[in-house]
């Protein structure tokens, strides 16, 4: 893990409009949006896997393939979530449900995840 957990904090104010970090006893981390899934524990979670949440089908197709969010994943997908799906699932029509991209700080920000999931 390379990134800057304290500057990744900084860093989500962009992601928050449309993302909480929600704990499994319903207390928030960020009380954020509800136009993209919950965050927590999004380490070691399978793409598209948060329940309840209606994703776009590429994301679960991603998921069912065995997409899980490491740290290469995670910042390879927040660049561009779009042409993250186009790539790894070898679909040139793929579609995203998330369409804002993060040009830097990745890292930091999955950095900071980490230090508010479970441990
Ligand atoms: C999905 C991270 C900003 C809307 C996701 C996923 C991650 C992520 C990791 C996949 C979640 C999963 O598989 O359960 C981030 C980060 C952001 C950010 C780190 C800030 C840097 C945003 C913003 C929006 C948004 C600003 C809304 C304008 C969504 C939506 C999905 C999603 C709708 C579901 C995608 C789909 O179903 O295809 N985000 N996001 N995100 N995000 Fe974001």
């Amino acid at each position: 893990e390379s990134g800057d957990a304290a500057a990744g904090e900084k860093v989500f104010k962009k992601c928050k409009s449309c993302h909480m970090i929600q704990d499994a006893a319903g207390e928030n981390i960020v009380k954020g949006g509800k136009t993209g899934p919950n965050l927590y524990g999004i380490v070691g979670r399978t793409a598209g896997s948060f329940e309840g949440f209606k994703y776009g089908s590429d994301i679960v197709a991603a998921g069912e393939g065995g997409l899980v969010w490491d740290e290469e994943t995670f910042v390879a997908y927040v660049a561009d979530p779009k042409a993250f799906l186009r790539e790894h699932l070898g679909d040139d029509g793929a579609k995203s449900k998330m369409t804002y991209r993060l040009k830097k700080g990745a890292e930091d920000v999955y950095a900071y995840l980490v230090s508010v999931g479970p441990a």
